[in-house]
C-alpha cells in the first residue's frame, strides 16, 4: 500500500517536473537568446513577440509567423497614421511630397508582407528573409526623404525606428529558420 502510494505521488510530481523545466524555458526564450547575431537583444525580441498569445506555447515556426504577422500590422497602422497626417499637413508641398513617399512606401509593403506571412506558413523561410529584409529597408527610405524637413522628422523617425524594429526581428527569425532549422 506504501509503496503504491509512493508512486502514486511519484507519478504525479515526477511527471509534472519536466513540465515546470520545459515551461521555465519557452521557444520564445531560447529563441530570443539566440538571435545576438543578427544584433536582436533578447529585449527587442522579446518586446515583439511576448505580448502575443500564443508565444509561449508556439513552435519556432510559429513564433516567425507572429512577428511577420506584428510587421504587417504594424505598417498597416503606420500607414493609416501617415494618411491622417497628410489630411493635416499643411499646403506645403514639400510636406505633402515627404507624406505622400512614406505613404506609398508603408502601403506598399503590406502585401508584401503578407506574401512573406505565406512564405513561413509553407516553411519557405528564404523567400521570407528576402521579403523581410526588403521590408525593413523601408524604414531608411522613408527616413530619408523625411529628413527634407525638420518639421515632420521627428514623427516619422518615430514610425520608422518602431518598424525598424519589429521588422529586424521578423527578418531575424527568418534568416535564423532558414541556418539552422526550427
Ligand atoms: C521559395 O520562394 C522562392 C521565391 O518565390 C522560389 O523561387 C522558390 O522556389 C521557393 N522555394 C520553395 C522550396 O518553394
Ligand atoms: C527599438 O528597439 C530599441 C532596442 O530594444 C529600443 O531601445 C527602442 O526604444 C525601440 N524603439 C521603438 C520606437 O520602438
Amino acid at each position: 500500500m506504501e509503496v503504491y502510494l509512493l508512486s502514486f505521488f511519484c507519478l504525479i510530481l515526477c511527471s509534472s517536473y519536466p513540465l515546470f523545466i520545459s515551461a521555465a524555458s519557452s521557444n520564445v526564450d531560447q529563441l530570443c537568446n539566440l538571435l545576438g547575431g543578427w544584433y536582436v537583444t533578447p529585449q527587442l525580441c522579446h518586446s515583439v513577440l511576448d505580448s502575443h498569445p500564443r508565444s509561449r506555447t508556439t513552435d519556432l515556426n510559429g513564433l516567425g509567423i507572429i512577428a511577420a504577422k506584428a510587421t504587417a500590422a504594424k505598417a498597416s497602422s503606420i500607414a493609416a497614421d501617415i494618411q491622417l497626417l497628410l489630411l493635416k499637413a499643411s499646403s506645403d508641398i514639400n510636406q505633402q511630397n515627404v507624406l505622400k513617399t512614406c505613404l506609398k512606401l508603408y502601403t506598399d509593403v503590406v502585401p508584401l508582407l503578407k506574401g512573406a506571412i505565406t512564405a513561413i506558413e509553407v516553411k519557405n523561410y528564404s523567400k521570407a528573409e528576402t521579403v523581410l529584409y526588403a521590408a525593413f529597408e523601408v524604414t531608411g527610405k522613408c527616413d530619408n526623404a523625411a529628413r527634407a524637413d525638420t518639421f515632420l522628422w521627428s514623427s516619422l523617425n518615430h514610425y520608422d525606428t518602431e518598424f525598424a524594429n519589429v521588422s529586424w526581428v521578423a527578418h531575424a527569425i527568418a534568416a535564423y529558420i532558414e541556418r539552422y532549422g526550427t
